[in-house]
């Protein structure tokens, strides 16, 4: 498994934790840190704000290196998901265009739809046979889906022959660990990115600062916590050792907000891993797990 670096936070604020954007500079710092640790895979999108311009100008100035950069869709498809099919895979290549250019590249490693409906609807075949000859164009080298469950990656991978797809594990989703899906789809060809192995930085607040809305699993992260702590563990290591140990991925995104916080979890992913039962701190109600289900105010 690889280290790759999350860039939501290059371009906007987001997390639960501090949130804030990360400066140029600051971002300069800590691609510097990843060239310098082997981290060569970067995760973008066109919807995370200056994200795509940000690493435009830093992998720019800090001449070029060999960066495995991820991009995603811009929405494709409105709301009702009846759009016109032709439409859709225009939106594509025009939307993969434009994230070259502000990435000042002629090309990317990975090209992911960032809406799974853009896929379910009537636009899906459409939206799949343009990003097959983005690649056969020599745009992107693999093409995929990012989802939010193993079960969609199955609903799309089942459809489409992707070879790439993305998706969230953490201490508390453990809806991944032994059911040889993700061993499955690799086997297949498919390469397999995991994201959220901090849940957007809850796993790493202090107890007293979990957000209220979490409060029916507050003692199940503080059971955890401690549990680390006696097993020598910090957050971030255990963390990442958790994904490390028990997820079959190829490459694991993280997001930070400073070089400080890149170093940890360069440094955790670094250290000899340390044997831990995950088992009890898993969360099986997608309002705590799914991030997509949490109010904005979370
Ligand atoms: N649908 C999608 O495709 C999708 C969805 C979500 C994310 N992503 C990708 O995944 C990347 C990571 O996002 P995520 O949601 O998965 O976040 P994550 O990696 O689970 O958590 C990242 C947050 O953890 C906190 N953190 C990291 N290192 C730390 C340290 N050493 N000490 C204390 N706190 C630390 C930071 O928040 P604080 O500084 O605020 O504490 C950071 O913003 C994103 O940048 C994006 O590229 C994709």
């Amino acid at each position: 498994m690889k280290l790759g670096l999350g860039t939501v936070r290059f371009g906007r604020d987001y997390g639960v934790g501090d949130r804030d954007r990360v400066p140029p500079p600051v971002v300069a710092e800590m691609l510097a840190h990843a060239a310098a640790h082997g981290v060569s895979v970067l995760d973008t999108a066109a919807e995370y704000g200056e994200s795509e311009a940000v690493l435009g100008v830093a992998l720019g100035e800090s001449g070029g290196g060999d960066w495995r950069i991820v991009t995603k869709t811009p929405a494709l498809c409105p709301e009702d998901g009846r759009s016109a099919a032709r439409a859709a895979g225009r939106k594509l290549r025009d939307g993969l265009e434009r994230s070259l250019a502000r990435m000042r590249r002629s090309s990317v490693y990975g090209l992911l739809a960032h809406r799974p409906d853009d896929l379910r609807g009537p636009a899906g075949d459409d939206v799949f046979a343009a990003m097959r000859r983005c690649r056969d164009d020599g745009l992107v080298e693999r093409i995929g889906v990012s989802v939010y469950s193993g079960d969609e990656a199955d609903e799309f991978l089942g459809r489409f022959p992707f070879d790439l797809v993305q998706l969230p594990a953490n201490v508390l989703d453990q809806r991944e660990v032994g059911n040889g899906r993700l061993a499955r789809l690799r086997r297949d060809g498919v390469e397999v990115h995991v994201r959220s192995v901090f849940l957007q930085g809850l796993l790493l607040l202090p107890i007293e600062r979990i957000p209220p809305y979490f409060e029916p699993i507050r003692e199940t992260l503080r059971g955890y916590r401690e549990a680390a702590t006696a097993a020598g563990l910090g957050a971030v290591e255990a963390a990442v050792q958790f994904a490390a140990a028990r997820i079959e991925a190829d490459c694991l995104i993280v997001g930070a907000g400073s070089v400080a916080e890149f170093a940890e979890i360069v440094a955790a992913f670094e250290s000899p891993s340390v044997d831990f039962d995950y088992a009890p701190f898993a969360v099986s109600d997608t309002r705590f797990i799914d991030p997509g289900r949490w109010p904005a105010a979370a």
